[in-house]
């Protein structure tokens, strides 16, 4: 992995969105994993810059993105659907028609998944992933576990998930309990992954992936068999690596 360790969050920001910047300008129709949770939010808004300075073009670019809620309305503002027209799509000229987000509200999950890997398949993978980490080392909702799936599927969320995310909620009770993810097989097929890393809560978890070992109790470790990983984490975050 080639690890950039960025001043403080703006810097890793800019950082993150000059590489997404790159990858659609070299090819158009790239394919973007996006990702969602705070992290992404000063990437996305550098990225809203850029377009709105002309730096940047979306109208054929691709995007998938990693996971949903599972049960959860598009129109709930907690949805990822919702998150993503808030905070990107409805900033920038991208066409909706090409940004896909797993249905949260489909009756039946397991088709949904299946189908969002045909949809997955049938453009061939994805350029470029961005991913943020979850304080037990998630990756999407890949929860850490015995074994991880290879495709996109069902999750249960981990409790310590549940209660990472219920400041996003009224109550810790109206987090959903599931979820709709991208596997792990998905995400390591991506060309390229950058991983946004920070924060001085994420500098725990952040040491554990670093370590010399991969284990699925730490989802991201795994990225230590990818090619072509960028971790751009901030100095709070690097603050406990060796
Ligand atoms: C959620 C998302 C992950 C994200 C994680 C970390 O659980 N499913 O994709 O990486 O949160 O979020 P944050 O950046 O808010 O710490």
């Amino acid at each position: 992995m080639n690890i950039v360790i960025c001043n403080n969050y703006g810097e890793l920001s800019k950082k993150a969105a000059h590489i997404i910047k790159e990858q659609i300008n070299d090819k158009q129709n790239s394919v973007i994993g996006l990702a969602t949770g705070s992290t992404p939010l000063g990437t996305y808004s550098e990225l809203i810059d850029l377009y709105k300075k002309g730096k940047i073009n979306f109208s054929d670019t691709i995007t998938f993105n990693l996971d949903e809620y599972y049960r959860i309305k598009k129109d709930h503002p907690q949805s990822y659907d919702y998150f993503m027209n808030e905070n990107l799509f409805n900033h920038i000229n991208i066409d909706k028609k090409n940004t896909h987000i797993a249905n949260g509200d489909a009756d039946n999950p397991n088709d949904e998944c299946e189908s969002y890997n045909k949809m997955l398949d049938s453009i061939g993978g994805i350029d470029l992933q961005v991913l943020g980490i979850g304080s037990n080392g998630h990756i999407g909702f890949n929860e850490p576990a015995q074994e991880l799936s290879a495709r996109t599927h069902l999750v249960k969320l981990t409790s310590k998930t549940i209660e990472d995310n219920s400041r996003f909620f009224n109550n810790v009770s109206d987090v959903p309990t599931q979820a709709l993810t991208m596997g792990m097989a998905d995400i390591l097929k991506a060309k390229k992954i950058i991983i946004l890393i920070s924060g001085v809560n994420k500098a725990k978890i952040a040491a554990e992936m670093f370590k010399n070992r991969i284990t699925t109790q730490v989802p991201a470790s795994m990225l230590h068999m990818h090619p072509n990983t960028t971790v751009l984490i901030d100095k709070d975050a690097a603050s406990m690596l060796p």
